[in-house]
């Protein structure tokens, strides 16, 4: 099989973005077209910041996309910011990646996406073909402890479009200074295609990351499908100079401070040990964890995280369950037990005995996480002295839990958004 062959016939390296941009010089004869739009999605915001942003868009064709924006709603004394990172820009014809730096903390920005397409025919030949520029002008505010406390968490979307686009309405009537989408948010996705239709334009909901930003923990299934294990091509990393050179490779994990809340976001990966035979060895969800420990106990210790009132943590997998036959994931090794109900993990003891020691030892008033389709509430019991939030979904009873601050207090709500009900309200003192 000769390279073109090679292209041509493997779906799996549609997965990666540089890959497509190569198979497209190659074939920019037979499948370039012009006639329709650039630029065919709203843009996304992503990695909700103090001082940094994420803006995501759909393209469909080879293109450099950049971000324009200011602090006057008039876009005049805009800065330009092109996709990718240093020495050479991200072209591709999938999806610009544009992250924003050097931001003010708590602060109103205005933005507009723009990309030029480019026809490329090697090292020696290339043009700029025609240029785009989505005409709205959006906005979006930094976290930063000056910010609105005002979170909101879907969880185990699935690709679940009509429910998604339900959740999406209920969003945009609470409008949160941003949303945590935590885990598998689809079931699999072996082309990076579905992976952007999941992410960037899921249907019926075009634009709804337009003006509020996202911050993401991965689910069990954000790593299954050949697209999955390329997730930053299309919800960025955060940027390598907001972690130190050790923690480069966790680009997924969070510590945001917004107002009295201080927000940590952390990885569960598989629900199925790394030795389990089904999955032929291909992941590394141990060292991964253990890497995210030490990585936690830093982040705790950062001044914004460590003063702020409220310490939230997101994980997709519980961290906690009290029913004696649900698996702990830990049963080596391939996560079969008579003891247990399923052959997969319903919460993570692995996880558990290496995180919450430190978050319970800063004060860590709540955890919430998702993962078994079912809303469960979990009170302080004993020596654990954190609460859990379990979000339910997919279809049947998906939840948005929202937190705010008021009066001194953290408030919860969690929402039964197929209902459209009110479950459970829940109030948190000062750590
Ligand atoms: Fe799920
Ligand atoms: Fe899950």
């Amino acid at each position: 099989m000769d390279r073109r062959d090679f292209i041509k016939h493997s779906a799996a390296l549609a997965a990666m973005t540089a890959v497509p941009a190569l198979a497209k010089a190659e074939t920019t004869q037979e499948i370039e077209d012009h006639s329709g739009k650039l630029i065919i999605s709203a843009p996304m915001l992503q990695n909700y910041a103090a001082t940094s942003i994420g803006i995501a868009f759909a393209v469909s064709d080879l293109a450099n996309g950049y971000v324009e924006y200011s602090e006057k709603k008039d876009l005049k004394d805009a800065r330009k910011v092109k996709c990718g990172g240093y020495r050479v820009t991200d072209i591709n014809d999938k999806v610009m990646l544009v992250r924003l730096t050097g931001l003010k903390e708590a602060t109103k920005y205005y933005y507009r996406i723009g990309a030029d397409r480019i026809r490329y025919g090697g090292a020696y030949d290339m043009e700029i073909t025609g240029s785009e520029s989505d005409p709205q002008i959006y906005s979006f505010t930094t976290a930063g402890a000056k910010a609105k406390a005002h979170f909101c968490v879907i969880n185990d979307t699935h690709a679940k479009f009509v429910p998604f686009a339900g959740l999406c309405t209920k969003l945009a009537e609470l409008k949160p200074s941003c949303v945590i989408w935590n885990g598998d948010t689809a079931s699999k996705n072996e082309v990076i295609d579905t992976l952007r239709e999941t992410i960037i334009m899921p249907p019926g909901s075009d634009g709804f990351a337009a003006e509020t930003p996202y911050l993401l923990c991965p689910g069990n299934h954000d790593s299954r499908g050949m697209a999955n294990r390329h997730f930053e091509k299309v919800w960025m990393f955060r940027q390598p100079e907001e972690r130190p050179s050790r923690d480069w490779d966790l680009g997924r994990n969070f510590a945001v401070r917004m107002g009295d809340v201080a927000m940590i976001g952390l990885d569960t990966a598989e629900d199925k040990l790394d030795t389990n035979p089904r999955f032929a060895g291909i992941f590394t969800s141990e060292p991964y964890r253990e890497a995210q420990a030490v990585w936690l106990a830093d982040a705790l210790k950062q001044p914004e995280i460590a003063s702020a009132p409220f310490l939230v943590a997101f994980c997709h997998i519980p961290l906690f369950d009290p029913r004696p036959d649900a698996n702990p994931g830990d049963c080596y090794p391939a996560d079969i037990d008579p003891r247990y109900k399923k052959d997969y993990a319903a919460w993570q003891r692995t996880c558990a005995n290496l995180w919450t020691p430190l978050l319970a030892e800063a004060g860590c008033q709540l955890i919430i996480t998702g993962h078994q389709h079912k809303y469960r509430y979990d009170a302080p019991e004993g020596e654990r002295t954190w609460a859990q939030i379990v979000g339910g979904g997919p279809v049947d009873n998906p939840t948005i839990i929202e937190g705010c601050v008021r009066k001194g207090k953290l408030k919860i709500t969690v929402h039964d958004n197929a209902a459209g009900t009110v479950i459970e309200e829940f109030s948190f003192n000062r750590r």
